[in-house]
């Protein structure tokens, strides 16, 4: 081996090591694997091509100019996942706590711009304690580049960020930004400003965990996505989760071949909706049920569960259900299912994945938490994202669809492609009830006049029929029949083609 040889293999050996092994029993201490470790369990067998292994910082201030570790604390490049290209990066807290330097950065930017011309996702594994502090505001300047390139890439390939340890102050934004945050429970927080922080300007006293664990951002804030128990689990995960999602907004989303019969009939589906109306089911069942092979992919799981979201198949092809979930708050909408719908309605949308939206919708949640937080605007976002939505849209109604909730839920006026409903669906500006002690307010005190005028009002608009009369409801179908004729509607709207008015972009209510 030559002279140049030998520096080039001193160097790639350096790079492989990281940190060094003290550093890397730490992190296995923690029960946390290496940033090399996570790319081999996330892509495939001996896919990877590590970009930029030589490259290191230019710092010369603090002693760094003679501490240097090639690669310089993030691992790129690009592989395959079930032999489909992503870029990826991985932030490595063994060399200076995976922080952010302008070299760092530059990396992270050059799979970005590259992910972008080929049209292939970019998977970011953040483990790291933030900005460069020896760099300065070289390192904030790196973030704003980063997150420039986070911006021009949202809706053109789908952005994954895995928050697999610290992920602290202004470094949060990109993820942010990102389509979907996966996190780790127990080894993973992310916040703007820390524990100490919050002590100085708040005096309230909270650990990193409650602060910005999985658990926090999975339940109470949202930001999150998902939590997973350790890395192995999300990076499995997450492979089963990128066969879901198109390469790009250029690419159809990948068909999966199924031996799951598209004209398979449930039965049981039948005795699904309780005949007592204000008695919940499980919205589940149906999910199951109709999707290929019974493999839903559910998204936001532990936030707002008044409203379920996730990735299924409909003969092959991967759909994004939205369904309203009775078991809680009577599938009612809120603010917080409203934001969350929206934004998995506009992934959908970005990304050319067709829309099931299962409706049992007693309307939007009353209250002053609700009104003062900001109802008419949130609301307004998933209204929003389902009218501009051009997708094929394909909507069930299974019993309640009532107000202006029926019109948000994918409705035939939103632009909704295929509008079923169950012979137990009830389309109405509000329940029976509601509505009698309206428009009857004087007989009130008759208890008996008021079942009457109730059973009257239930049996002239608490069914589908008036809604179909009108052409609002394309058929009233079987509920043993949903998985075929959803299958049948997709297979005819898969080369579904429109377009919204040219515009710089839309103002969504934010
Ligand atoms: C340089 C850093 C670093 C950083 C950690 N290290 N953070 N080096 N810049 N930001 C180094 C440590 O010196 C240490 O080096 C190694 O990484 C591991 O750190 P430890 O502290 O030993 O690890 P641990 O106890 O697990 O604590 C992790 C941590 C802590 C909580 C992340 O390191 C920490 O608080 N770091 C600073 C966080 C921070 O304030 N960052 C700037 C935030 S502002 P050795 O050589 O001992 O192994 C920011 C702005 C972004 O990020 C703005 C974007 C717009």
């Amino acid at each position: 081996m030559n002279d140049v040889s030998k520096r080039i293999e001193k160097r790639r050996d350096s790079s492989m090591l990281g940190g060094g092994q003290k550093r890397v029993d730490a992190q296995h201490s923690k029960g946390k694997l290496t940033a090399r470790e996570r790319i081999d369990a996330l892509l495939d067998e001996e896919s990877f091509e590590e970009w930029d292994m030589f490259v290191e910082h230019n710092c010369r201030d603090f002693g760094m100019d003679s501490n240097r570790v090639p690669g310089d604390g993030v691992i790129t490049g690009h592989g395959k996942i079930n032999g489909r290209p992503v870029f990826v990066y991985s932030q490595d807290f063994t060399v200076f706590g995976g922080s952010l330097s302008s070299a760092h950065a530059r990396k992270i930017c050059k799979v970005m711009d590259q992910a972008m011309k080929v049209g292939a996702p970019v998977i970011g594994i953040n483990d790291s304690g933030g900005a460069r502090i020896q760099e300065g505001v070289a390192s904030l300047a790196g973030y704003a580049d980063v997150f420039q390139r986070n911006v021009l890439a949202s809706g053109v390939i789908p952005q994954i960020s895995m928050i697999m340890g610290p992920c602290a102050g202004g470094a949060v934004y990109s993820p942010a930004i990102t389509d979907f945050i996966f996190m780790i429970r127990n080894s993973s927080y992310m916040f703007v400003t820390g524990p100490d922080v919050v002590k100085t300007v708040t005096h309230e006293e909270v650990s990193a965990e409650k602060l910005g664990g999985a658990l926090t951002h999975t339940s109470t804030s949202g930001v999150a996505d998902l939590a997973f128990e350790n890395d192995i689990e999300a990076l499995v995960q997450v492979r089963r989760f990128f066969d879901f999602i198109p390469l790009s907004n250029r690419e159809r989303p990948p068909v999966q071949p199924t031996n799951d019969p598209v004209d398979r009939l449930e039965s049981s589906l039948d005795t699904l909706v309780p005949h007592d109306p204000n008695r919940p089911y499980d919205m589940f069942e149906l999910i199951y049920k109709t999707v290929d092979e019974h493999d839903f992919f559910e998204i936001q799981p532990d936030y707002a569960g008044n409203i379920i979201i996730g990735f299924g198949r409909l003969g092959g092809m991967p759909v994004g259900v939205v369904a309203n979930q009775p078991m809680v708050l009577a599938g009612c909408l809120d603010i917080d299912s409203s934001r969350k719908a929206a934004r998995f309605v506009r992934f959908c949308d970005c990304f050319g994945i067709p829309i099931i939206t299962l409706v049992d919708v007693p309307g939007f949640l009353p209250g002053t938490s609700q009104e003062y937080g900001g109802i008419i605007k949130h609301g307004a976002k998933l209204l929003f994202a389902y009218a501009e939505a051009t997708v094929p849209k394909l909507t069930v109604i299974t019993r309640k669809a009532y107000g202006g909730a029926y019109d948000v839920m994918s409705s035939k006026h939103l632009r909704g492609d295929l509008n079923y409903s169950w012979p137990s669906a009830e389309i109405a500006v509000m329940g029976p009830k509601g509505a009698v002690e309206i428009i009857f307010r004087e007989e009130i005190d008759d208890p008996d006049k008021i079942a009457q005028r109730t059973r009257d009002y239930r049996e002239k608009f608490a069914n589908p029929l008036v809604a179909s009369q009108h052409g609002f409801i394309d058929d009233i179908i079987p509920p043993h029949s949903t998985r075929a004729r959803l299958c049948r509607g997709l297979e005819l709207l898969v080369n579904k083609k429109l377009d919204n008015p040219s515009k710089k972009h839309d103002n969504i209510p934010l």
